[in-house]
């Protein structure tokens, strides 16, 4: 059983943590489609419902500002998806986020993986902030609009 949490951003934002329960699915995947090129399915997002992978929604005033989703086995963890609503991005909640789940995961996991579209700025320069460095790369991985691009693959000790 999991009891909510509340967070506090560096911009001085309460965050309520919870995980995602089945009437939440409508609203992430807007926010997914209003943050991704190439979202994810419904059928994801459903996976971690039976807890396969852990979904966690940060909450702010009762709106859903974002989420992250992580996963474990075999002494690693891997960050599958984390987002933040444009409206709430740059206060700090992407980082409160990351840091969740990395607390979350180190009671499992010595290794954090995670793979990152050579393109997003921001995602890369997130990750960099909280300890993540590049280990490797993945050639045209992600589909583009007219073709693929390359992911990073980046790791952080836990
Ligand atoms: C990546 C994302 C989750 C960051 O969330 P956020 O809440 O805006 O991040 P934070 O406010 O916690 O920012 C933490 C750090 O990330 C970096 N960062 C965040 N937004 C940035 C931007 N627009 N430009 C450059 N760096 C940025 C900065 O280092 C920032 O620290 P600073 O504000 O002290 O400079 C958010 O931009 C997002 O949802 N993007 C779309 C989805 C996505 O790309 N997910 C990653 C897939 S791999």
């Amino acid at each position: 059983m999991f009891t909510p949490i509340t967070l506090d951003t560096s911009s001085g934002l309460l965050l309520n943590m919870r995980l995602l329960v089945e009437s939440d699915l409508a609203d992430v995947l807007l926010l997914e489609r209003s943050v991704h090129s190439h979202p994810w399915r419904q059928s994801s997002f459903e996976d971690c419902l039976d807890g396969r992978q852990r979904c966690w929604l940060a909450e702010c005033n009762g709106v859903l500002a974002g989420y992250v989703v992580v996963t474990y086995g075999g002494g690693d963890a891997e960050l599958l998806n984390i987002a933040v609503a444009p409206k709430y991005q740059r206060k700090g909640i992407g980082s409160c986020l990351l840091q969740y789940a990395v607390s979350y995961v180190k009671d499992h996991a010595d290794m954090m993986f995670l793979e990152v579209r050579v393109s997003n700025r921001k995602a890369i320069e997130l990750y960099a902030r909280e300890g993540f460095f590049e280990v490797g790369q993945r050639k045209n991985y992600y589909p583009t609009n007219n073709g693929h691009e390359d992911a990073l693959l980046m790791a952080c000790q836990l």
